[in-house]
């Protein structure tokens, strides 16, 4: 047992030392290779910072951030806005996800190739503190946190190459995939940078997303400062007045933290419930979890989001049924249905829905707390943006 520790201790620091190097070094292209990235592409010549520093609050509650290979990240973000990734060429990873919006789309379901309607709300990107964090270091499931609204996918890889693949979506075959990356010449370059190598596979196309993604998330936000300086002798206090914020934040973190924090967490960091109902409906015409694991008391689950950059990554649900977070308040507020799989949070001691019958005040109250989660830095960072000229 000892033995064992001793011996993955050494190698997680080998691993470390190895990693941190990878990170620092500096990579530059050879002149014809960059006038080749030039021509299509907005990037440095020097490598890319991608490793996420989180802030204390969120290492105190357990996450850590990881290591990102600048190289990979560089190639991901390049993958993830290119259209040329679709079968008609008119969608990237980023048509349904886009930066300004907190990497969510503003459509109730997203638009796929040849204007094809989903059945989903995408999911923002930036709804976590950094995806790698959240969902295992190595994004392998490590942690157990799946993707999707669903959680049907275990790894990023399996998600990324799900969306590509889905005729609904991007409508590619895995060799398709190869083909139109193998079409761009400025993809030779970034693959030598990011694998020593120019062979492109489809295993390598998702790896390098994968990466990009591994870096994504949002812990800059208002809400993180003041929950940083909010040290109560080494424990960070979530319930207590943060004292960045007005008197109305405050209020509404209150509200949030007594009704909300039991499922969607009060620290923003990692899920206290994988997944949940929250009484949207009283029959499940999409089955969510159900659908994919058979169990029937996850029928109408679905995944519990974390809530941030919220206030601009409307509409909300699985469905995007709701317009405003005016309407998803009204609805905890008096709409919960009574379904038979309802969150338990979500009734009262006599088993009840709970009606938290919010004043206008409160109402309001809630939204200036939501937007203290807005993190503009993520949402305005340049090395996140599209490279394509
Ligand atoms: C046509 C729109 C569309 C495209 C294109 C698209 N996505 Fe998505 N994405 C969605 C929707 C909708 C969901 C939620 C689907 C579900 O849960 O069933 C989603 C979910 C995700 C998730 C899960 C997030 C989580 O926390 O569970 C990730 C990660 C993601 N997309 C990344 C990508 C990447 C990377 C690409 C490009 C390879 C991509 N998406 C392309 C619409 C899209
Ligand atoms: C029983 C656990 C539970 C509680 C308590 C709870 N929620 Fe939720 N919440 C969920 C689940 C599950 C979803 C996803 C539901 C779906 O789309 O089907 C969700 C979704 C949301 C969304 C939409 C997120 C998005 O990205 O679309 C918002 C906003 C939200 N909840 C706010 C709140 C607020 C505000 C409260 C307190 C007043 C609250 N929730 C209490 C479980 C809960």
């Amino acid at each position: 047992m000892k033995k064992s520790f001793l011996f993955f201790g050494l190698l997680s620091t080998a691993m470390l030392i190895g990693a941190c190097k990878k990170n620092v070094e500096y990579y530059y292209y050879t002149q014809e290779e960059y006038d080749v990235i030039s021509r299509s592409l907005n990037l440095p010549d020097e490598s890319i910072n991608y490793t996420p520093k989180l802030p204390d609050h969120l290492t105190r509650a357990g996450l850590t951030s990881p290591t990102v290979k600048a190289a990979e990240a560089t190639l991901g973000r390049v993958l993830f806005y290119d259209k040329n990734l679709s079968s008609d060429k008119t969608i990237s990873c980023a048509s349904c996800h886009k930066q300004e919006i907190g990497f969510a789309d503003d459509r109730r379901v997203s638009l796929g190739v040849e204007s094809r309607e989903g059945t989903r709300n995408s999911i923002a990107l930036s709804s976590v503190a950094n995806f790698a964090a959240y969902y295992g270091t190595d994004l392998n499931g490590s942690f157990g946190i799946p993707f999707f609204w669903d959680n049907r996918a275990a790894t990023a890889s399996e998600q990324n190459i799900a969306s590509m693949l889905n005729p609904l979506e991007m409508n590619m075959k895995e060799h398709e995939i190869v083909d139109a990356v193998k079409n761009q010449d400025y993809y030779q370059p970034l693959f030598k940078k990011a694998f020593g190598s120019t062979e492109i596979t489809s295993e390598l196309v998702s790896r390098a997303i994968s990466s990009f993604v591994n870096a994504m998330g949002s812990y800059q936000s208002r809400f993180d400062d003041a929950a940083n300086t909010s040290n109560n002798g080494g424990w960070i206090n979530y319930d207590a007045n943060f004292t960045q914020f007005s008197a109305a934040e405050n209020r509404g973190k209150a509200l949030y933290i007594n009704n909300c924090s039991s499922c969607h967490t009060s620290s923003f960091g990692r899920p206290s419930k994988f997944l949940s109902n929250n009484g949207l409906d009283e029959s499940y015409s999409d089955k969510g979890v159900g659908a994919i694991t058979g169990i029937g008391n996850e029928m109408g689950t679905f995944k519990v989001p974390t809530l941030r950059n919220i206030a601009i990554t409307a509409p909300y649900m699985h469905d995007g049924r709701f317009a405003t977070l005016s309407e998803v308040i009204d609805h905890y507020s008096t709409g919960i249905k009574n379904t038979p799989n309802l969150g338990f949070e979500l009734r009262d001691t006599n088993g009840d829905v709970k009606k938290m019958n919010f004043t206008a005040q409160e109402k309001e109250d809630l939204i200036a707390f939501f937007n203290t989660l807005t993190d503009e830095k993520f949402r305005t960072d340049v090395r996140f943006s599209n490279p394509f000229k």
